[in-house]
């Protein structure tokens, strides 16, 4: 293939924060077309930030990313170092100006033209950051969270998506045949895409989300109303962030205490807040890491390689301080600083949750 004239001639690349299914699978698209296409240099960085700070760096070769389209995790290695501190506008900044000033180091020192970083909000949120630095830098959303301002989707969401939802429907056998209601934590600790998504998708009785506080007298009632309906069983999808109004209203530190003596996760205190309610036997289950595991469905396998080899062009023309997005149907890129220190929440008016209100699913209140 004739190689094609670029801007950029050699860059790093970095996967950092929680890892996700498709993050091979970009980094394969990243560096073939990158290779194949244009003949980049490609620096690979160990372990996210933290590779940057320590100096942990390799070439990558055509023979490193060959054969790890469906490898789930990612071959450079992740971390959540931050070193500016907090990811959302309401942390507490706290940055390491040593180990800003060791990334600026390293990244002149290697010759890189553009830093590539494929991350979550924190990650992104540094990218951008570290564009103020004077660093070149090009963001790809990837999350199991789905909750990245200005992209449609995050590449591994719906691989997390699926097993969520596998997970929902083995359940309902089980709480049937014991009559019991069963609580599943999905992650999502500030967004509940996943919760909402997979609560749908599996037919969750009761769907709890970070956005919308519950009333638990509200999910007894209804879980009562169930029971004297006929339905003996139940299965509620709570995210990891779900809370009570009476959290929502608590501070921090408060809250932090309370959560400590129910339990030691959203599924463990809700659960035992219905026992108490209602007296039916209830069971907790948290689905942690199993979520983000594993091979890529097909679809984040296309979404990462089209966000990836989108990227490139991006490093090709030296259209840098973008991050490549999902933009309705179409894959397109926006400036690095939109995501930076956003979370993108589910609206408490969002056509999903009313889609599962009127199919009969409890949101945790009216
Ligand atoms: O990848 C994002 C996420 O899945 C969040 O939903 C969750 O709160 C977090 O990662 C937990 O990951 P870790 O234990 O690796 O920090």
């Amino acid at each position: 293939m004739a190689v094609t004239q670029s801007v950029t001639k050699r860059f790093g690349i970095l996967t950092a924060g929680g890892d996700c299914p498709g993050l091979n699978a970009a980094i394969r698209g990243i560096c073939r077309a990158a290779h194949d296409r244009y003949d980049m240099e490609i620096v690979g960085i160990a372990d996210g930030f933290r590779g940057l700070i320590d100096d942990d760096t390799r070439i990558l070769k055509p023979e490193d990313f060959s054969g790890i389209l469906t490898l789930g995790g990612t071959i450079l290695g992740s971390s959540r170092e931050k070193p500016f501190g907090g990811t959302t506008s309401s942390d507490k900044d706290d940055v390491d100006s040593e180990k800003v000033t060791a990334i600026v180091d390293t990244y002149s020192r290697l010759g890189l033209d553009c830093l590539v970083v494929l991350g979550g909000n924190g990650t992104n949120t540094t990218g951008s950051k570290l564009s103020r630095e004077g660093l070149n830098v090009i963001g790809l959303p990837k999350t199991i969270d789905n909750d990245i301002v200005g992209t449609d989707r995050t590449f591994g969401f719906h691989s997390a998506l699926g097993i969520c939802t596998e997970a929902i429907d083995r359940l309902h056998s089980t709480a049937e045949s014991h009559s019991r209601v069963i609580v599943l934590e999905v992650m999502g600790n500030k967004a509940g895409w996943l919760a909402l998504h997979s609560g749908i998708a599996g037919g969750g009785d009761v769907i709890l989300l970070p956005e919308i506080p519950y009333d638990i007298k509200h999910i007894a009632r209804h879980l009562e109303k169930r029971g004297k309906s006929g339905k003996t069983f139940s299965i509620v999808v709570a995210a990891e962030g779900a809370m009570s109004i009476k959290e929502s209203e608590m501070d921090k530190k408060d809250r932090k205490k309370h959560r400590q003596e129910m339990g030691p996760s959203a599924a463990y205190r809700i659960a035992r807040e219905i026992q108490e309610e209602t007296g039916m036997e209830t069971r907790a289950v948290v689905l942690g890491y199993m979520q983000r595991g594993g091979t890529p469905s097909s679809s984040d396998r296309v979404l990462a390689t089209c966000l990836g080899t989108a990227a490139v062009d991006l490093l090709a023309k030296g259209k840098y301080g973008r991050m490549v997005a999902l933009i309705g149907n179409d894959v397109g890129s926006i400036d690095l600083s939109v995501p930076e220190g956003k979370i993108k929440n589910v609206p408490s008016d969002h056509y999903m949750v009313d889609a599962a209100r009127a199919v009969g699913t409890c949101m945790g209140i009216d």
